[in-house]
């Protein structure tokens, strides 16, 4: 397995879009060494980090209660490979701690904002009281607060946190606040030897100071990108594993904006929970689409010899050239803008370049444009498994995971929403308005269940997500959907409407519902939902 030093023709032709194209974003400095220098032969040293998982946080367990502490802060961050980093952290880490939680435990967390600007914290998916879950609520600079929560029975699942402060979402999320919280189930189906291993997407820029950047103004209607792709805050993490070896990944999508449409060429992955918890049935895929906020658990296994790619491949969210005022009906025009923000999808990996399935990509990393504008991703991967040692038969995957009770959608009475865009003004709306806190868009008796039918009038995709209660998709343009599953965040593509049924099992009190493009819901593309008694 040598790396191969020859040029990739579609990294050429990219390079030199880009180069044709310009770039918006400030140039990277001292915090990408790799940039400037020669290839190395030895590829561990420059891209095999190995792969480590955020430090869980130090927790006290009083029987089923669980204290932990969280401050917000500026921190210096290793980014791996000698570069620091200076970003907005929880307790100092990139990605914030790992909350680990049974279902049943009462979760405690007494929350700490040293940061010089107001934030709070959101408990992503997580089936919370209104009164806990801050999409109203602002922790000044200065400010605590303290959060306290049961974790549901039947919610074992991949969840994460992040600040809501409306405005200043993306930003935050962007410049580092973002945190998984993993629930156990009391008996899990999955063979322990699968391991149980969070994997935070994200992205990050830097100035050439090493401090991270939120967006500019001219990109929030395309939403941030950063420069580079990370998994547990680290470049194209090496996971070892021996061959034949099965793991689990927990895969978070907690970048800003950006879409991951991921594939381990040459082996399908394994799904086996979404973003509530476990899927009734292992379901085999060869990518999957983890649109912002949005959870996977996967499995991967390993091969008898070589390696596996996780690589992010292109997808065309209907991005537009920035300050191009967007003609109308154009998105199908705008697959490959080559100027604004939008151009960085032109540096993934083409569907057609990852040829080399199961070996180690070519070294773009290496040119000193992708130095300034790599993507750390589908090129060199986002994540690489190195099998070696000797082979292990690995316990079978169970037939099933769990029963998913549908919930009962028949008669209910169905929520139309559209969400829309004058994407050159950067305006964003749900059902034509923008979001005031003063306004209930959506009122709703607990106990019901509803069905809502979501229309995409726009020409991007917009991830729709409900605070508070998990859902069940129930169809895509009329098409059912091949298998149940609990989500709280889907994706909506341009001209589509889903369908979607969920039941206000419990908890009253004021929701939002949003675009999970945080920049789209910076700029307004978020409701009110009340849930009265
Ligand atoms: Cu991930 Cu309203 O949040
Ligand atoms: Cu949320
Ligand atoms: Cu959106």
């Amino acid at each position: 397995m040598s790396p191969m030093h020859h040029a990739h023709p579609g990294v050429l032709l990219s390079l030199s879009l880009v180069l044709a194209g310009g770039c918006a974003l400030p140039a990277l400095g001292p915090s990408t060494p790799l940039a400037s220098q020669a290839p190395t032969t030895s590829d561990a040293s420059v891209l095999g980090v190995p792969f480590a998982e955020p430090a869980p946080i130090a927790a006290q367990r009083q029987g089923r209660t669980v204290h932990v502490s969280l401050t917000a802060r500026v921190a210096q961050v290793d980014l791996g490979n000698g570069q620091r980093a200076e970003m907005l952290t929880y307790n100092g880490q990139y990605p914030g701690p790992t909350l680990d939680v049974r279902e049943g435990d009462r979760l405690v967390v007494n929350f700490t904002n040293e940061l010089t600007e107001p934030t709070s914290l959101h408990w992503h998916g997580v089936h919370v009281p209104a009164d806990q879950d801050d999409a109203t609520h602002t922790v000044p600079a200065g400010g605590t607060r303290t959060y306290e929560f049961d974790i549901p029975g039947g919610s074992a699942g991949t969840y994460w946190y992040h600040p809501h402060l409306h405005g200043t979402v993306a930003p935050q999320v962007a410049k580092g606040l973002l945190g998984a919280l993993r629930v156990r189930p009391e008996v899990d189906p999955l063979p322990a030897s699968f391991g149980d291993s969070v994997a935070i997407l994200s992205d990050l820029r830097l100035d050439s100071a090493g401090r991270a950047l939120g967006p500019i103004d001219s990109e929030r209607a395309n939403g941030f990108e950063g420069d580079r792709v990370l998994v547990n805050g680290q470049r194209s993490p090496m996971l070892t594993m021996r061959p034949g070896e099965v793991r689990r990944l927990r895969l978070v999508n907690a970048s800003a904006s950006r879409y991951f449409r991921l594939a381990t060429p040459g082996q399908p992955l394994t799904l086996v929970a979404t973003d509530g918890g476990y899927i009734e049935r292992p379901t085999p895929l060869n990518e999957l689409l983890l649109v912002p906020g949005e959870r996977a658990e996967v499995l991967l296994k390993a091969p008898a010899s070589g390696m596996l790619t996780l690589q992010s491949l292109e997808y065309n969210r209907g991005t537009m050239p920035s300050g191009t005022p967007a003609p109308a009906a154009s998105h199908s025009a705008t697959s490959n803008s080559h100027s604004g923000p939008g151009h960085f999808r032109v540096l993934q990996m083409s569907q057609d370049g990852h040829g080399q399935m199961g070996m180690m990509s070519p070294m773009p990393m290496m040119s000193p444009m992708m130095g300034g504008h790599g993507m750390g991703t589908g090129m060199a991967g986002l994540l690489k498994v190195m099998v070696q040692g000797e082979s292990v038969t690995a316990p079978a995957v169970p037939d099933n995971l769990r029963p998913i009770a549908r919930l009962a959608s028949a008669g209910a009475s169905t929520r139309t929403l559209t969400f829309s865009e004058i994407h050159e003004r950067g305006a964003f709306f749900i059902n034509d308005q923008k979001f005031n806190l003063g306004r209930v868009d959506v009122k709703a008796k607990l106990g019901t269940t509803e069905v809502w039918s979501v229309s995409n009038k726009g020409h991007m995709d917009h991830p729709f997500h409900l605070h508070g209660f998990g859902f069940q998709v129930l169809d895509r343009n009329g098409v059912a959907e091949p298998f149940v599953s609990w989500k709280d965040t889907v994706n909506i593509k341009a001209g589509e409407t889903v369908r979607f049924a969920v039941k206000y099992s419990d908890f009253p009190g004021t929701r939002v519902f949003h675009c999970h493009i945080l920049d789209h819901e910076d700029l307004g593309m978020m409701g009110v939902m009340v849930v009265e008694p």
